[in-house]
């Protein structure tokens, strides 16, 4: 039985390649962070599987790393933790740069230390936003990087310590270049799922009001559990290389928010520019959605758009299994019914005296 073992099992991607590992046959091992309130949420089914464990650890302290790196002994290795929110990484550089640069560089060093450099494989979790502010569209795994966030900077330096350890140490490690990909698991302040989040409050009278960003901002959007088995696929493969993972699609923030409201039944109609742009709800009249300087970046990447030519034609990988329009109606079916749950909690919570002296609940 094979043995991998997944930073940032807890988020979005950790959890679906989980559960990907866990059918074809893996024991799975993934490293958490202490937290004072229960974050397990995306893993929590996972729990009690007989293949499925979980180790303290951090990506910043090195110990606790070679600590897991050397206990588990895994065959493979799948580095997703990071602190993966890119407005945030302005607020939090330093933090950044130690969790998502060196943090790299650590379990690196924990798999030599640890005497695995010849039998594990390495996947680093690394992102379209190293072609930030592009240089050529679409974007493959010969265009240049041109970084645009502190962000964007740090996991500059995975990659580039990735390729390093590969060439001087002969370590089977790799880079996934992965664009946008984004699944109902989503963190709630990715653009995606917050808006179909709001699409969903306001469809049922929750919320009056979204407000976005730059609405222009272009990306390749994917679905997350289509995007994690190219990461196994890539340290399945022959040879130790880089991969462009994306759609080759391209549709805008504005594009998606409409998509959306249309599937919770609200037709957009967008007024005006910049700043002053709105999206009006065309059966009301309603402004639903507006622009905030708050969600503006102090420098954006606003033109993603892969080219997964060499995945699909070297790893067999099909770009296209859930389309942009499945995938947003995945989103929003999720979201309904959450919405849809919320109120039947804060319903009974308003008339629970009621519901107890009438014996509705006992
Ligand atoms: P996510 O949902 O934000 O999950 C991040 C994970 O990293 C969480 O499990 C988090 O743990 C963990 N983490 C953060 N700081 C850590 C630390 N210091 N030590 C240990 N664990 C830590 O991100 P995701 O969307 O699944 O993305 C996975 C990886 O792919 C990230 O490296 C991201 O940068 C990269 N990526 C994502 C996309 C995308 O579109 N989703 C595209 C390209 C690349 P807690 O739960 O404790 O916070
Ligand atoms: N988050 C957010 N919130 N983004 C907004 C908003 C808003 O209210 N309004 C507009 N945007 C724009 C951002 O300016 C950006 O251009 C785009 O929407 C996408 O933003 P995010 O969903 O936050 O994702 P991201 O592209 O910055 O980063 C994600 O994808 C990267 C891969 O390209 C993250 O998952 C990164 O970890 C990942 O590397």
């Amino acid at each position: 039985m094979k043995k991998a073992l997944i930073t940032g099992i807890t988020g979005q991607d950790g959890s679906y390649l989980a559960e990907f590992l866990l059918e074809k046959g893996y024991d799975v091992h993934g490293v958490i962070r202490r937290s004072s309130v229960d974050y397990r949420e995306r893993i929590a089914h996972l729990e009690g599987h007989p293949h499925f464990h979980l180790h303290y650890g951090d990506l910043s302290d090195s110990m606790s790393i070679l600590s897991v790196v050397s206990t588990v002994r895994p065959d493979e290795i799948y580095n997703l933790a990071a602190q993966s929110h890119v407005q945030v990484s302005f607020d939090v550089p330093e933090f950044t740069a130690d969790v998502d640069a060196t943090g790299v560089l650590r379990v690196l060093e924990a798999v030599r230390l640890s005497g695995l450099k010849d039998t594990c494989r390495i996947y680093q979790a690394s992102t379209s936003e190293l072609y930030g502010k592009v240089e050529e569209v679409p974007q493959n795994e010969n265009t240049p990087f041109h970084p645009y966030s502190p962000y964007a900077v740090a996991k500059q330096y995975g990659f580039w310590i990735v390729k390093e350890y590969r060439e001087a140490y002969n370590m089977f490690c790799c880079s996934g270049i992965l664009f946008n990909h984004e699944s109902e698991r989503r963190g709630e302040t990715f653009v995606t799922r917050k808006i179909t989040l709001a699409a969903a409050r306001i469809a049922q009278g929750k919320q009056d009001k979204l407000y976005l960003g730059n609405l222009s901002s272009l990306r390749d959007w994917g679905y997350a559990r289509d995007y994690v088995e190219c990461m196994w696929l890539i340290l399945q493969n022959d040879k130790p290389e880089d991969f462009v993972i994306a759609t080759g699609e391209q549709h805008s923030v504005r594009e998606f928010c409409q998509l959306a409201f249309h599937d919770v039944g609200i037709e957009l109609e967008f007024v005006g520019e910049g700043m002053n742009e709105k999206g009006i709800d065309k059966a009301t009249g309603k402004t639903v959605i507006e622009v905030s300087p708050d969600f503006y970046r102090p420098t954006d990447v606003v033109n993603l758009w892969g080219d997964p030519s060499k995945a699909k034609r070297e790893l067999g990988w099909n770009p296209t299994k859930t389309t942009f329009e499945q995938l947003v109606k995945i989103m929003v079916d999720h979201d309904m019914k959450k919405v849809a749950v919320e109120r039947a909690e804060e319903h009974i919570k308003t008339n629970l005296a009621e519901y107890l002296e009438k014996g509705v609940i006992k």
